[in-house]
């Protein structure tokens, strides 16, 4: 995968499609279009990945008082374990960073090994856990809470 050929921009109303049709491809227990609408409608920021004009991955994230708060991200399932994931979150830190943001929390559901590992790989670390956080197919499960502070990387 050649890393130059991926774009990173600001998700508008019109990507909900591709966003919401990469999610449902993802999430156990996806978003609706209506969620990511609302995301962007109270000021959320998100940014979509595109190759060649497709979008194929997204992430939305909640920044206030220096903190920034990672709500959602993906890859397209055909895309995945290319580094894009990887490329998508740099981006995005170096961005916060620049903006005067110190500290990045997000939550990752305990079963989600791939995604524990990508953020482990940009040096996360585990400040807590949430129980019962997550909806599943089945029932609930929790969320590990996740930190990293930017502020002097
Ligand atoms: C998590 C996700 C965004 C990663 O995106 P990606 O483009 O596939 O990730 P990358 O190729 O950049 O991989 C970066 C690191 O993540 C980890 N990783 C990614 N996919 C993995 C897999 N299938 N198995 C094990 N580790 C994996 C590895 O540490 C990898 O580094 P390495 O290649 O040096 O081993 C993607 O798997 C995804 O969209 N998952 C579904 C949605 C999701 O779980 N979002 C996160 C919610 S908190």
């Amino acid at each position: 995968m050649n890393l130059t050929e991926l774009m990173i921009r600001p998700m508008a109303e019109s990507d909900l499609a591709a966003v919401t049709m990469i999610e449902q491809g993802t999430q156990e227990v996806p978003w609706n279009i209506a969620m990511f609408m609302d995301c962007l409608r109270v000021g959320y920021q998100g940014f979509v990945v595109e190759r060649e004009e497709q979008v194929i991955g997204f992430a939305i994230l909640a920044s206030a008082a220096g903190e920034s708060h990672i709500l959602n991200l993906a890859v397209s399932p055909l895309e995945q374990r290319q580094g894009i994931g990887f490329w998508l979150m740099q981006q995005i830190l170096s961005g916060l960073r620049q903006q005067g943001v110190n500290l990045v929390f997000l939550e990752v559901r305990a079963s989600n090994v791939k995604a524990q590992k990508l953020y482990k790989k940009l040096k996360f670390s585990e400040i807590g856990q949430r129980k019962n956080y997550y909806q599943t197919k089945q029932g609930r499960e929790d969320a590990l809470v996740l930190s990293l502070n930017i502020s002097n990387v």
